[in-house]
């Protein structure tokens, strides 16, 4: 059996107060225990993240990191190996926004995901079609090469240690949200490519949704059974709002 997940990404919001008081929001939350509930804050804020949320279970993510596994003379970025020393499980490989508008390659993405594996993190791989992509038809051959990409280089086995977002780009951010049946469609369709490979690694993989899921959609979308949990952007803000995607990951 695979674990819901559901995991919040804060992008480049909060301040030191806001940070504050939604950690504290979060402490407060009466979390389903058989659900992996995580928190990617900016980098800047993971050290106040993980001291905040001590003892709560619930585990702390980076949005990014860097190429190389350890620290050393790389200026601007931050080790994985950093991030695991301060306490960090999974690190966002490949959000649609650092393709997009920082430009990163799958080349790069590669690099950032074997440096994390290294590093003892865990990467969770987003992938997902644009609009123009899903109206040509092309989703499934999209989001077969983003996966294809680490497949080919790192094997199938790398997924015995990874987590895999789906996030169409045309559902982030802009409250439209794939349908159950749609989102079902492309998970059903990740998974298989990854039987092909390997049966037991396909199975054991957990594959979240993410785009403008909130509390009145999730149930919907987790009870479909390919779909093990999601990925939370705008709706990871609130602390409430994410507790009741939380426990719609739990039934
Ligand atoms: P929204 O939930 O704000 O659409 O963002 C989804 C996302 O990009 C999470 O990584």
């Amino acid at each position: 059996m695979r674990r819901p997940m559901v995991a919040g990404n804060w992008k480049m919001h909060g301040t030191r107060a806001s940070v504050v008081e939604l950690t504290q929001g979060l402490g407060n939350l009466s979390l389903p225990s058989g659900v992996e509930v995580a928190v990617f804050p900016p980098s800047l804020f993971i050290n106040q993240v993980i001291d905040g949320l001590e003892g709560k279970g619930i585990s702390v993510g980076a949005q990014n990191s860097a190429v190389l596994p350890e620290q050393g003379a790389l200026t601007g970025e931050v080790a994985p190996s950093q991030l695991a020393e301060v306490g960090c499980k999974y690190v966002l490989v490949g959000h649609s926004e650092r393709r997009q508008v920082i430009g990163e390659s799958d080349e790069v993405l590669n690099q950032k995901f074997a440096a994390a594996q290294q590093s003892g993190l865990t990467p969770v791989l987003c992938i997902g079609e644009t609009l123009a992509e899903r109206e040509a038809g092309e989703t499934l051959e999209v989001v077969g090469r983003q996966l294809s990409s680490v497949i080919d280089v790192f094997g199938i086995k790398a997924f015995a240690n990874a987590v895999i977002a789906y996030e169409p780009v045309w559902a982030i951010g802009t409250g439209l949200t794939a349908s159950p049946q749609q989102a079902q469609d492309v998970h059903a369709a990740i998974r298989k490519q990854l039987a092909a490979k390997d049966a037991e690694v396909a199975e054991g993989v957990q594959l979240l949704y993410g785009g403008s899921v909130k509390a009145a959609n999730a149930a919907e979308l987790f009870g479909m059974p390919d779909i093990d949990g999601g990925l939370i952007g705008g709706a990871s803000l609130n602390a409430d709002e994410f507790g009741a995607i939380c426990r719609a990951a739990g039934n």
